[in-house]
């Protein structure tokens, strides 16, 4: 296992630290991200890296693959991760150009998160819309600790419950997002039998979604053993290509966003899916998606956190795709 060493080296001219990773390099400029390995190297738009860097950050390197374009990504397996350049790109493959390193979780994330919080700048939020923030690009000037050390809210059971995450509210100052304003804001009534007061909930789950302030992170709102309901708004662009290693399924609950859905490991186009409110999909265990969302969309994914399904699957003990039509 590589190891996760962090370069001392002073500022660069443009004002940003250069950081090692193995034998990775990483450096940024006024708009680019320059990443280096034995053999290669490849540039990635600054906001576009910093934008992938959070949600891979923020999901804990997710399920599966988090490509950050066609060539630089990490897998996860879960108390380690791989880095990667090429891996899943048929033309570094054939020339055997594709360089990976193994790195412990808790060193990655350590070292991803110096690299992020040196690299982004005060004004630029990687979070948010584009519409909702400034630029990534010139030189270092400041940070934005704030948005990027945002807390993902996970549901032990269920959002609003006793002692779980709590609902969201203008009082918290999670106020309803400027594209989501018709969302109604009333909350269900409850009536529990007397002594199941903690166990029988309900709320408007629309309006929770609406007081989101960050894109394409999907958080945990209700969780039932390994079946986790994740609430996500989506505007713009995913910011990563996900290479899932289980199946996920998604329901477009308002709006719509176009899905560019190919194969896992080689990045082969299959399918176009454009999903509008009220749709379901079943996205297959051997894909990698990118979504596009022209305007604020409500989207909710449904996740299985089973640690055996990556192997099942791996493994062909389970179909791929969960439905045959
Ligand atoms: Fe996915």
């Amino acid at each position: 296992m590589a190891q996760a060493k962090q370069d001392s080296d002073a500022a660069n001219e443009f004002g940003y630290r250069r950081f090692k990773l193995g034998s990775f390099t990483f450096e940024r400029d006024e708009y680019f991200v320059h990443v280096g390995w034995p053999g290669g190297n490849h540039m990635l738009a600054a906001d576009a890296f910093l934008r992938a860097m959070m949600r891979d950050l923020a999901w804990s390197f997710f399920y599966g693959t988090v490509n950050f374009d066609q060539v630089f990504g990490t897998t996860n397996h879960y108390g380690n991760v791989d880095v990667f350049a090429g891996l899943y790109n048929p033309a570094y493959r054939k020339k055997n150009k594709h360089h990976v390193e193994n790195f412990k979780t808790e060193d990655l994330k350590a070292m991803f998160e110096a690299m992020l919080d040196d690299w982004t700048n005060e004004g630029f939020d990687p979070f948010a819309a584009p519409e909702e923030t400034g630029t990534a690009f010139g030189p270092k000037h400041g940070n934005n600790r704030a948005a990027i050390t945002r807390k993902r809210l996970t549901a032990r059971r269920m959002a609003g419950l006793k002692d779980d995450i709590p609902l969201r509210s203008d009082a918290a100052g999670n106020i309803v997002n400027r594209q989501l304003a018709d969302v109604a804001q009333d909350q269900p009534e409850l009536h529990a039998e007397p002594g199941f007061e903690n166990e029988v909930h309900a709320f408007n789950f629309f309006g929770y979604v609406s007081r989101s302030d960050v894109t394409w992170n999907p958080s945990v709102c209700s969780a039932v053993k390994d079946s986790l309901i994740c609430a996500t708004t989506e505007e713009y662009m995913l910011p990563v290509i996900h290479g899932n290693d289980r199946v996920e399924w998604f329901v477009q609950l308002t709006d719509e966003i176009h899905w560019d859905v190919c194969d896992r490991d080689t990045g082969e186009p299959r399918a176009r899916v454009v999903m509008k409110a009220g749709d379901v999909a079943a996205m297959p265990a051997d894909i990698r998606h990118q979504g596009f969302s022209p305007k604020r969309s409500i989207l909710l994914v449904w996740e299985n956190n089973d640690a055996q399904l990556p192997e099942l699957y791996a493994k062909g003990k389970l179909k791929p795709n969960p439905v045959d039509f």
